[in-house]
């Protein structure tokens, strides 16, 4: 690493020369993502050096003396780079991952530039009112009732935790206590009923606020959507308050719960019952006439959890959580404090609605990609991508050797090898069904991810980011068709 004057590096001693050294790493900073945007599409997707690698170029004692920050944004992107994963690429179809608009990208580096505190209307009034205005847009856009509160939140997971603190409280408050002010402590559990699919995020924030993981009564889900006769008999079997976890777009499939009728048990529950809907990708489904069927029910939720980063495709992190019950809510997350006191005119203090006090601007991306493609840009962009789901589901479906392992509704496609010299070996066909994951993943062409759908191994592609196209859907089928005949070859 090449030093300048190391007295620039200095931000207490040479505080005139922080304006140009701004603008000088900031012009790095868009010169690198320049060029690393305009090589995304076409960048392998597969990037994995091994911890030893990655800990071989950053891993060293913290620098004694300082270097210009232009040179210390370059030093770093070169020493990473290996590791830099193109999952916000078009041909990145692991997890639910996304990517990022022109306008969501733009919105997110202003952000970061003008750095403001988005807890309060006193300490951004700019930020608390633009995070409003996303919501009241994102209700809009998927049907919500305008009454219900919400925050934007760095995920589903924190959006599902935003839902189910609520829930919490309103079910302590059933029962004669306050959840939040008092805990959970000698307390009687709270039951919590959710399919055998629930998503990992909302049984960890089960855990973090006490009604504990195992707390889940799980109901069968065959195809991935709850068994309706068995949830009623499960909701049957309880007393009091229960809170019930429902899937909009389970992440395997994408299947669906049925949420009216999830919502028709619910209310005919005796002891009353909160419907927390996990929506992470599949509200967006309601963006569109044509798919809006899938989430029928919702708005007859308490509570309902989506994220921002998967299908908004702003960049990471944003999520976004909406509640029925304000009251519930505000009692979750209330916060005081003598230097906290909002003002006289002051408007919304986000930080009551949420897990933390100081937050990132979030609102900035979602607000500008919203303002940017409205409505039609969203139905455009969800309708497109579904539409690149069903072309590949439709490919895996005719394709000799491939077997699709459910419906894909929504932008899930879930699906395996079964090559017919394993027919007899379903051990061997899981084990060639993992092989042909990693040898996706090193192949660099489409990523996509390993899973396990009703006890046998199979493989998820996801279809939620902006720039995918046909072209992509087809570099994903010949990544797959070549590497099961080349796995193939080389066992037989
Ligand atoms: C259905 C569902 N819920 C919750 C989550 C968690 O979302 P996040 O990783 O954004 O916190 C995911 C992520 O894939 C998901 O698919």
């Amino acid at each position: 690493m090449t030093t300048t004057d190391p007295s620039l590096a200095d931000p207490i001693t040479r505080p005139a020369d922080h304006f140009s050294a701004t603008q000088a790493a900031m012009a790095r900073a868009y010169e690198l993502a320049s060029a690393y945007l305009a090589g995304l599409p076409e960048r392998p997707v597969s990037r994995r050096p091994g911890p030893a690698e990655m800990t071989g170029s950053l891993d060293e004692p913290l620098p004694e003396r300082g270097c210009d920050p232009a040179e210390a944004v370059s030093d770093w992107f070169a020493r990473a780079e290996p590791g830099i994963v193109a999952s916000g690429g078009p041909r990145f179809f692991g997890f639910v991952n996304g990517g990022s608009t022109p306008a969501a990208l733009a919105g997110d580096w202003l952000a970061s530039a003008i750095d403001q505190n988005a807890g309060m209307w006193l300490s951004s009034p700019a930020a608390a009112q633009t995070e409003l205005t996303v919501l009241r847009w994102l209700k809009e856009l998927f049907g919500l009732p305008a009454a219900w509160v919400g925050a934007l939140t760095s995920g589903a997971t924190m959006a599902n935790l935003i839902g189910l603190a609520a829930a919490r409280q309103w079910a302590g408050a059933r029962l004669g206590f306050d959840a939040a002010q008092d805990g959970l402590g000698g307390l009687p559990p709270i039951p919590v009923i959710s399919s055998t699919e629930i998503h990992a995020s909302a049984r960890k924030t089960l855990g973090t606020l006490g009604f504990g993981r195992s707390s889940v009564r799980e109901v069968p889900a065959p195809g991935g959507s709850v068994d309706l006769d068995a949830l009623a008999a499960v909701l049957a079997a309880v007393d009091g308050p229960v809170v019930v976890v429902a899937n909009a777009g389970e992440v395997n499939t994408g299947a669906f719960d049925h949420l009216d009728a999830v919502a028709d048990l619910c209310a005919a529950h005796p002891g009353g019952a909160w419907l927390h809907v996990d929506g992470a990708f599949g509200l967006f489904a309601a963006a569109s006439p044509r798919l809006a069927h899938l989430t029928w029910g919702i708005e007859r939720a308490d509570s309902v959890a989506a994220d921002g980063h998967k299908w908004l495709n702003v960049p990471y992190d944003c999520g976004f959580a909406f509640v029925r019950d304000a009251d519930a809510l505000r009692a979750a997350f209330a916060a005081g404090g003598a230097y906290l006191t909002p003002g006289a005119d002051a408007g919304w203090d986000p930080l009551t609605h949420v897990p933390e006090m100081s937050r990132r601007f979030r609102g900035l991306a979602a607000w500008c990609a919203l303002r940017a493609y409205g409505r039609d840009g969203y139905r455009a962009l969800v309708e497109r991508c579904v539409e690149n789901a069903a072309a590949f589901a439709a490919w895996v479906d005719a394709a000799p050797g491939l077997e699709l392992m459910a419906p894909a509704p929504l932008i899930i496609v879930c699906f395996r090898y079964a090559p017919a010299h394993l027919r007899d070996d379903p051990a061997a066909t899981d084990a060639f069904n993992r092989e042909a994951v990693a040898a996706l993943q090193a192949d660099g062409r489409a990523f996509v991810t390993g899973t396990v759908w009703n006890g046998r191994a199979a493989i998820r592609t996801a279809f939620d980011n902006w720039a995918t196209g046909p072209t992509d859907v087809a570099i994903l089928q010949e990544a797959v068709r070549e590497i099961g005949e080349r796995l193939a070859a080389a066992a037989g």
